[in-house]
């Protein structure tokens, strides 16, 4: 099943217009992908949720936009140029490479991040893993580095790189957005934007690709407040749903409140606040179940090179048959901060009330494209009649289709000023009047529209239309005049029968 609602996934997406492989007419290019008209909606949704949620967690976080390109200097002091590395096995019959312990992953199904070469290679040879492509021998182990290099200019070119995240945008920004903003701590600054990294086996459709977009969150504080958080009592009750890794192998999930993990699991207070909103936006806004949640725990060289404390956000996946990453939350220290003042020779420390420091960064980090993928995976549903998919009704591409029964006996015009109804009360609808109505709701399920909005006979004479709900196919009457208030609320999360009278 697994694999096989892969397949009916990718087919929704290319037919009713998601996304696809890059310059298909070409052939495609391996880990690239466009946004069709709906997954581009999708992700506009998703990107505007995450902005409201997370700007919204303090008054002095704010969005900015910065540059994809950026020199080499910038990637010296963040240590990208020398770390931000993969492990490669090469084939020496056909020359392949590949990603050493991604393969092995593959083969054996055991995690092998941040594995030594020395290890990866004997393990390959332990697992007496082949070449994917031609089944020779595995042998020459080596890294690569991740980065894109551009040469800006002509003459003499300035050799410059693709950002492999948009975190650095955020740092080479500090000083000034720190002044403007009148030298207050802490302060957020977020970049929702496009990341690129040169993956060697780009695979499973939006999970790895080549280029992508991220959406980051750098909180910059104190790091005397490390163990402090102004709300941190209103978190901590809250249960998180971790994966130490220590518990790794029997895989058995810890569900412990806030406080316990400050006290017990001794990571600060600071962090631990952003875990429990990184969590309650998966569940409360997002609408993920609990059992599909975890944090997962990376130690030691598993760590991103630049965090003290990392822990990933997981979600279940069907189509991958496990737990995959879809975000991450990262104390970062001074790292950045502090390689930038040594490379470019700017001060980075702050003055504030007097006390002089080099601020710290605690980094919530989002892979757009992988949770947009998680979207899919979870909403799609199969039943005698349909496929459905459930996205929650807050982040399905279009609010609702409005349809006239019959295109006939000026139910198309009744139905046109409906749709021009709604559209100016802000909502994003669509207007269908090809093919029976049966087949019109099947088409807005397969796409995930949770609402359908029928114009009928009775429509003429009442001023009323029926409003089904996409997952329980249930309809109520409602007034046209009520029409935008019910909606409004029926897509806030509210049951359709407790908006109405269910029609028999
Ligand atoms: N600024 C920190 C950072 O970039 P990361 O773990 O390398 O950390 C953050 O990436 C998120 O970006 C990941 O959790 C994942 O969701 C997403 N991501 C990373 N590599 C990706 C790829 N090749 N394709 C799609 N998404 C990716």
């Amino acid at each position: 099943m697994p694999e096989d609602k892969l397949k009916k996934i990718l087919n929704i997406a290319k037919r009713r217009g998601f996304f696809w492989q890059s310059s298909l007419i070409y052939g495609g290019l391996s880990g690239f992908y466009d946004y069709a008209h709906l997954g581009m909606s999708l992700k506009r949704r998703w990107e505007g949720l995450w902005r409201r949620y997370f700007l919204g967690l303090d008054d002095n976080f704010h969005e900015i936009q910065t540059s994809y390109i950026m020199p080499e200097q910038v990637f010296r002091a963040s240590g990208h140029l020398e770390s931000f590395i993969d492990p490669v096995i090469k084939c020496k019959k056909c020359l392949n490479v590949e990603r050493a312990d991604q393969l092995l992953e593959e083969k054996t199904g055991y995690s092998f991040e941040g594995a030594s070469l020395e290890r990866l290679l004997e393990m390959i040879k332990k697992y007496n893993i082949t070449c994917p492509k031609c089944g020779g021998k595995l042998e020459e182990i080596g890294v690569i580095n991740m980065m894109f290099p551009v040469d800006v200019g002509v003459g003499k070119p300035v050799r410059a790189y693709l950002t492999p995240e948009t975190a650095q945008g955020a740092y080479v920004n500090f000083k000034y957005e720190f002044e403007a903003l009148r030298r207050r701590l802490p302060l957020g600054l977020a970049i929702i934007g496009r990341a690129f990294r040169n993956e060697i086996s780009p695979r499973n459709v939006l999970m790895r690709m080549r280029e992508f977009t991220q959406a980051e969150l750098q909180i910059f504080f104190d790091p005397d407040d490390i163990d402090k958080h102004p709300d941190f009592d209103k978190v901590k009750g809250y249960k998180l749903r971790l994966l130490p890794a220590k518990a790794r192998k029997s895989g058995e999930i810890t569900v412990v409140s806030c406080d316990y993990v400050v006290k017990k699991l001794g990571l600060p207070r600071f962090y631990v606040y952003y875990m429990a909103k990184i969590q309650q936006f998966y569940l409360d806004v997002v609408k993920i179940k609990p059992e599909r949640f975890r944090f997962r725990e990376l130690v030691g060289d598993e760590k991103a090179f630049y965090n003290k404390y990392h822990w990933d956000i997981e979600l279940y996946l069907d189509c991958m048959k496990g737990f995959k990453e879809v975000a991450g939350i990262h104390y970062r220290t001074d790292h950045d901060l502090s390689g930038h003042q040594k490379i470019s020779e700017e001060s980075m420390t702050v003055d504030v009330n007097g006390k002089k420091f080099i601020p710290h960064v605690v980094e919530l980090s989002f892979g757009v494209d992988r949770n947009i993928f998680a979207l899919f995976d979870i909403a799609y549903d199969e039943e005698e009649e349909r496929s459905v998919l459930r996205f929650p009704r807050i982040i399905s591409p279009l609010d609702a289709g409005v349809f006239p029964l019959v295109s006939r006996d000026g139910l198309p015009e009744k139905a046109r000023s409906v749709y021009n109804m709604l559209k100016e009360h802000g909502f994003d609808v669509f207007y269908d009047e090809s093919g029976s109505i049966g087949r019109r709701y099947r088409r807005i399920d397969e796409i995930g529209i949770p609402a359908g909005i029928t114009i009928d006979y009775d429509t003429l004479k009442k001023d009323d239309v029926t409003l089904r709900d996409r997952d329980t196919m249930n309809q109520i009457r409602v007034k046209i005049s009520d029409l935008p208030q019910i909606l409004k609320r029926f897509l806030e999360g509210e049951k359709l029968d407790s908006l109405g009278k269910p029609i028999k």
